[in-house]
């Protein structure tokens, strides 16, 4: 997910994979406790990445690691709230659905409506293993589903029908072309 705040924590940043990537198609896989030294190491670097883009959430797989991990700062009342999710899994979500304009930082400057459960309830570890469990609603609700589909190779662009997906798509091109003229003429 993408927005317009900007907060920014000491940590390296780290690339962001634009689609068509292909390792943003891939299956991440658990985190086990053999992970978690690498995972510490990851999650403020993920937070780091996800502020200065500016974004509102980011998965592991959107840098290039194939772990189920991600970051989340819907900054509700601006008012940072910060939340790492490690093997998150929705294990419950409302019949009733939102349509909410969405963007992803791995296709930058494209957004599109999509239909989504308004509300879920999300378990998830921490750092040190401890499991949790989080209900969400609007924005929060939206954005965990959003995240938790780049674990399992899924863009918000997939819910779209194929022609809105092209458009996309191609937008998604030439923005990405112009963004690297951009940075030779620099
Ligand atoms: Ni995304």
């Amino acid at each position: 997910m993408s927005a317009t705040e900007t907060i920014a924590p000491a940590a390296p940043l780290l690339p962001i994979l634009v689609v068509p990537d292909p390792l943003l198609r891939k299956h991440a896989r658990a985190v086990t406790p053999a992970d978690y030294d690498e995972v510490r190491a990851l999650i403020p670097s993920m937070f780091a990445t996800m502020y200065a883009a500016p974004g509102i959430g980011l998965a592991a797989p959107q840098v290039g690691r194939l772990l189920r991990v991600i970051v989340v700062d819907v900054a509700p009342d601006k008012v940072p709230a910060p939340l790492a999710l490690i093997n998150p899994e929705v294990v419950a979500e409302s019949d009733d659905k939102c349509a909410r304009e969405e963007g992803c930082l791995s296709l930058p400057e494209q957004y599109a409506e999509v239909v989504r459960p308004s509300w879920v309830r999300v378990r998830y570890q921490d750092v040190d293993g401890v499991k949790h469990e989080v209900e969400a609603d609007g924005l929060l609700a939206t954005c965990l589903q959003h995240e938790i589909d780049h674990l399992n190779g899924v863009q918000f662009v997939d819910y779209l029908s194929p022609l809105k997906r092209n458009i996309l798509l191609r937008k998604l091109a030439k923005e990405v072309k112009e963004q690297k003229e951009r940075r030779g003429r620099r």
